[in-house]
């Protein structure tokens, strides 16, 4: 009898389970074919009364029925997770473009210093840095711009407030301070270059800005090694690798108390080659900064003795060059923080 209601459920199960059409519906087949009081259970709770030999026919029996309604049971459990899903909704589209993972862009200040690093790197070149805040002596005093001198007027200087300190501080003027920094602690000959902020008190404009960038250079040897024609020529070396184009370099006069004598650099006019073109102002030279041979008296304040070395220094406007390099008509965008600016590099 019981193995005869036992077949009866099976029938009845294959039939129910491959008939079940959504997740609750299987829910409920569960309970009633596995379930604690579902009929295969109450069987199995049965079989202790049973007989020996009843035991052994109905058991595996029952087992068995078990065993086939639980496959039945898991097709099933799939067939409905498959069915249910949203094909159109899960849909990938091959064809689609990529997302575009925005880059970090370099700030055109940042790419000319890498360049400048490769090619003066490339002629023997170090590049040591200096602090952005300065004391007095290393800003001026060292590089002969004495106390209450009116060469001091030459920079807007940002003083701080340094009372009570054993000596005045400002932001560094200019890229010049290294000079010495490096001289205490190197003997010639060497020659280096120091990309750097500079700072000036001054109001803003197209072409003038409180923070800035210089690039200072200088190359010292034993007197006699080096002359003016050196530096001329390391300026054009520099110069034609950096636009990619001939470029030649002008020396005008000038002062600056740290050099002796001293010179405006100027380069023939990159856009129009030295002919005259709005940029240049008509007049096919570009001032990009200062030069000169080293005055013995700053090798002096580096503690070099007077007379056994002699070099040269020059100072150049970083943003001067970058503006001519990417045409940039205005040296405030450097420091506007505008991505729009930026996402142009
Ligand atoms: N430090 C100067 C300035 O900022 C520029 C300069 C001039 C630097 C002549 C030099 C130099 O090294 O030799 O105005």
């Amino acid at each position: 009898m019981a193995t005869e209601r036992i077949q009866e459920i099976e029938k009845e199960g294959k039939k129910a389970f491959p008939e079940a059409g959504s997740e609750e519906e299987l829910r409920e087949l569960e309970v009633r074919y596995f379930g604690r009081k579902s009929e295969l259970t109450g069987i199995l709770k049965g079989l202790k009364d049973l007989s020996a030999d009843e035991k052994r026919e109905v058991g595996p029996a029952v087992q068995g029925v078990r065993m086939a309604l639980m496959e039945a049971f898991s097709s099933a459990k799939e067939r409905v997770a498959r069915e249910g899903r949203d094909w159109e909704a899960e849909r990938i589209d091959v064809t689609a473009p990529g997302a575009n993972d925005p880059l970090g862009h370099l700030h055109p200040i940042s790419l000319i210093i890498g360049e400048l690093g490769d090619i003066f790197t490339r002629l023997g070149f170090e590049i040591p840095e200096g602090p952005e805040l300065e004391t007095e002596f290393y800003n001026f005093e060292a590089l002969n711009f004495p106390a209450d001198h009116p060469a001091r007027d030459m920079q807007d200087t940002f003083w701080i407030d340094s009372e009570g300190l054993d000596t005045r501080y400002v932001l560094r003027t200019h890229t010049s301070p290294v000079q010495i920094r490096y001289m205490e602690t190197h003997t010639p000959p060497f020659r280096i270059i120091v990309p750097g902020r500079t700072f000036r008190n001054e109001s803003t404009d197209a072409t003038h800005e409180h923070t800035f960038h210089q690039f200072e250079s200088l190359v010292v040897g034993e007197a006699g090694d080096l002359t003016v024609g050196h530096f001329k020529q390391l300026g054009e070396t520099f110069f034609e690798a950096f636009f990619g184009r001939k470029v030649s370099v002008r020396l005008r006069p000038s002062y600056f108390p740290f050099v002796e004598p001293g010179f405006e650099f100027d380069i023939s006019c990159v856009f129009c080659g030295g002919n005259g073109c709005s940029s240049c102002k008509g007049v096919g030279w570009i001032e990009v900064g200062g030069a000169g041979m080293v005055q013995q008296k700053v090798f002096e304040a580096a503690g070099y003795p007077r007379g056994q070395y002699q070099g040269f220094a020059w100072g150049f406007g970083l943003e001067r060059l970058a503006m001519m390099k990417y045409r940039i008509p205005d040296t405030r965008m450097f420091m506007s923080g505008d991505l729009r600016f930026i996402r142009q590099f």
